[in-house]
């Protein structure tokens, strides 16, 4: 397939090494950095979770690339042409076309976003009893899977779990461990095998095209299908081309149909992948797509919009032809990589190499004054907001649910991440972002735990409230206001 000549990723020498943003911005929208003491003032409303600020206290909004990522010209105008229709809509043929030509998958399932997808997969495949081996989890996959009775194994290598690295593939699954598995588990009671796109829980950290390869062949011994999550397959895509051996002149559409040939179903976040909204399921199997067709006019809309609104399906179509220009799927890599550098620079423990979607801040080691059971993740996601007004996302314990018992299951990882959507911010504004997390660091013994005060059974972390074990938020705020004098 043909492809945009790619130079974003070029550095030019400015008495610094500078990613080149290969987009020009023309419509924007204004931003508010409110005062500290009004920050302050927001987290406690809040709960002290980020999923409960509201904009207008928010200077940069790095809590997510879900539906947050600029869209081009081009898929805007799209959005203007969409050809509303409950069923047949001329618009999701477009979509299908796209998701052939960029995905190599001629079935497709509309649905309104990821996990909406996963709900499908799930009730299709999964039973009581049933074993998923995967990479890593994602929450709602997670949640999916166990809600119909099936369990997750995690077959990361132990290269994942280390912060600092020079590990290209950090999200590789260990494929003796998934042959071993599968013979333990009973071959029946392992559906399918999931692979996850550059592995979210692990810091964006992409698998390898060797590596699924290598899947692909137990897979075919045990006579089993693999599911990729695709939201973040653009960008594992690009690491692919930049670090595998034998890719780098390979082109991202041409990486992309590669992997999808290598998978037997391909669902996706929209919201992520194509900068747009929406979700999806793909197959060149009638069969499998037979088995989960029925679902989707029940849960999500007919099979022409699944939930969608139309004139996303037009922009969805266009954003994902837009994910094979490795200038688009490279830049938020590119800045990730810049602000990772910059920040291990200064002796801030961040994910290494950097990965995709955001910057992921090892909070275990930036607070290792406090115990895991209070929730370092969460605290430093609170006393970012506190001191930057910047909006991070808490994935660590928080973002587990309980045991059986009611107790904590304490996460591998404590990490803040802060996400960067793709082509949203400036330079300028990541400098900004690497300032105040320096602060922050100067100033880490401040900052003490959080506890529950309102727990949700399931998915806590996205409604759940909490409060400090002490008055630290103040504190840290006075000393703020103090080293800042009248600076916001
Ligand atoms: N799979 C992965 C790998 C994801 O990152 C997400 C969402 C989903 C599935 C679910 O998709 O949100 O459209 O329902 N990730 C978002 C995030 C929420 O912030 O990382 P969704």
């Amino acid at each position: 397939m043909e492809q945009t000549q790619s130079n974003g990723n070029v550095k030019f020498f400015n008495g610094k090494q500078l990613p080149l943003e290969m987009h020009k911005v023309r419509i924007v929208q204004a931003l508010n950095l409110v005062p500290v003491e009004r920050r302050l003032q927001a987290i406690a409303e809040a709960g002290y979770n980020s999923f409960l600020l509201g904009t207008g206290d928010i200077f940069l909004d790095m809590l997510t690339d879900s539906g947050t990522n600029a869209m081009s010209d081009a898929q805007l105008s799209k959005m203007f042409v969409a050809d509303d229709a409950y069923a047949g809509s001329t618009s999701f043929d477009k979509l299908q076309k796209s998701v052939q030509d960029v995905f190599g998958k001629k079935y497709l399932l509309p649905v309104h976003q990821g996990r909406a997808a996963e709900n499908i997969i799930s009730k299709t495949y999964v039973k009581e009893g049933s074993v998923i081996p995967m990479n890593y989890h994602f929450t709602t996959t997670l949640a999916h899977i166990q809600l119909n009775g099936g369990k997750v194994v995690e077959l990361y290598t132990p290269e994942a779990m280390k912060i600092k690295s020079s590990h290209p593939f950090k999200g590789n699954i260990d494929v003796q461990r998934l042959e071993e598995l599968i013979i333990k588990s009973g071959v029946e009671n392992v559906p399918f095998i999931r692979m996850e796109a550059s592995t979210n829980l692990v810091g964006g950290q992409p698998f390898s095209m060797n590596n699924l390869r290598e899947v692909r062949k137990v897979a075919d011994k045990y006579g089993k299908i693999i599911i990729l999550d695709a939201s973040l397959v653009g960008e594992n895509a690009y690491f692919i081309m930049k670090r595998e051996p034998g890719y780098e002149s390979t082109s991202i559409a041409d990486i992309l149909l590669e992997m999808c040939d290598l998978c037997d179903i391909v669902y996706f976040s929209a919201r992520k992948v194509s900068s747009s909204r929406g979700g999806g399921i793909c197959t060149n199997n009638p069969e499998l797509f037979n088995h989960m067709k029925f679902l989707v006019p029940l849960y999500e809309g007919f099979l022409t919009y699944g939930g969608i609104p139309i004139r996303e399906i037009e922009s969805m179509a266009e954003g994902l032809r837009e994910t094979t220009d490795s200038n688009v799927v490279g830049q938020s890599p590119a800045f990730i990589s810049y602000m990772v550098e910059e920040l291990d620079k200064l002796g801030i423990p961040v994910i290494m190499p950097g990965g995709a979607l955001g910057c992921h801040v090892d909070a275990m080691n930036f607070l290792d004054h406090l115990p895991q059971t209070e929730y370092p993740a969460g605290s430093l996601v609170a006393a970012y907001f506190i001191i930057s007004g910047n909006r991070g996302m808490e994935r660590g314990t928080i973002s587990n649910n309980r045991d059986e018992n009611g107790v904590d299951i304490l996460a591998d990882l404590e990490l803040m991440r802060l996400a960067l959507p793709r082509r949203v911010f400036t330079l300028s504004q990541i400098e900004y972002a690497i300032d105040r997390l320096n602060w922050l660091y100067q100033n880490r013994k401040l900052v003490g735990g959080l506890r529950f005060v309102e727990e949700p059974p399931i998915l806590r972390f996205f409604t759940g409230r909490l409060e400090p074990v002490s008055d630290w938020p103040e504190k840290l705020a006075a000393k703020f206001r103090h080293d800042f004098g009248d600076s916001l």
